[in-house]
């Protein structure tokens, strides 16, 4: 399969198996990408490298804080000494501070927007030129239906997946003349290391979320990775400031 051949695409947040980025890196090398893969923990990020290599495709693996500036623009001069071109950003990276309103510190605040939120905005800004150059590319920042929906126990992530879908769509028409593209994707409950504590540890809990999902189960990684993979390949070409929803139907509700 050849959806993304030749495009050369960076994912961050890579190093959690199961998780987003690790499952949206392997798609993406399936489908003939060309892969700059990162994340905080180099030591994981090494097995989502090696699975990469066993696929076949070209891969850079580097340590990389979503939250740093200097850390984008190394990260974007790594790939273009590797590859010369750059086509395809996912802002994946994320984590999930679960407290009620009146437990969360403002050093928790801070921290959720500036992992889920800031980081998008560095990302975004970081890529752009290197997409002109490239004459056009993509851009998929993974929100969450915490950015669609209000959910109890979560307003930080609330606010910082929120802020994702509107920078999102700002960002599509900014760059539109330039054939950048720009798209929030929303996964609804998909099992993850990031869900592991909350629901996966607790099985009164996982049963009751699984319940509460339309197709009735929780999502795995890959119903996510293979929408992203349209957002990225040239058949969502017409596709720009939208919202894709992959939650089994959960806000629709
Ligand atoms: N799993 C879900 O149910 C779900 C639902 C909606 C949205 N999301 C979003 O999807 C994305 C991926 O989530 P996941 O479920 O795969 O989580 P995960 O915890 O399994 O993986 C997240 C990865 O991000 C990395 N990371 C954390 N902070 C970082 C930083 N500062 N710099 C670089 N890397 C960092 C972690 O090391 C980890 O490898 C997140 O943005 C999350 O908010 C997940």
């Amino acid at each position: 399969m050849s959806r993304l051949q030749g495009k050369v695409a960076l994912i961050t947040g890579a190093g959690s198996n199961p998780g987003l980025g690790y499952s949206i890196a392997l798609r993406f090398a399936e489908e003939g990408a060309r892969l700059a893969i990162s994340d905080i923990n180099e030591e994981t990020l090494r097995l989502c490298e090696t699975a990469i290599r066993k696929i076949g495709a070209e891969v850079i693996a580097f340590r990389q804080d979503v939250t740093s500036e200097p850390g984008w623009a190394q990260a974007m001069d790594a790939i273009l000494s590797k590859f010369g071109r750059f086509d395809v950003l996912v802002n994946n990276a994320g984590i999930a501070i679960q407290k009620p309103i009146e437990e969360l510190t403002l050093a928790d605040y801070e921290r959720q927007m500036s992992v889920n939120m800031t980081s998008v905005f560095l990302g975004t800004r970081a890529a752009i030129p290197h997409l002109r150059k490239a004459g056009g590319g993509s851009i998929v920042n993974i929100s969450s239906i915490a950015g669609l929906v209000g959910i109890p126990g979560v307003s930080a992530y609330s606010t910082s997946k929120g802020g994702v879908r509107l920078f999102s769509k700002t960002i599509a028409i900014e760059c539109a003349r330039d054939q950048i593209r720009c798209n929030s994707l929303h996964p609804g409950i998909i099992e993850t290391n990031i869900q592991k504590g909350s629901l996966t540890d607790n099985p009164e809990q996982y049963q009751a979320i699984k319940a509460s999902v339309p197709l009735g189960r929780m999502g795995s990684p890959l119903d996510v990775a293979n929408c992203v993979v349209f957002l990225a390949s040239d058949e969502a070409s017409y596709v720009t400031g939208t919202e894709l929803v992959v939650d089994g139907g959960w806000s629709s509700m």
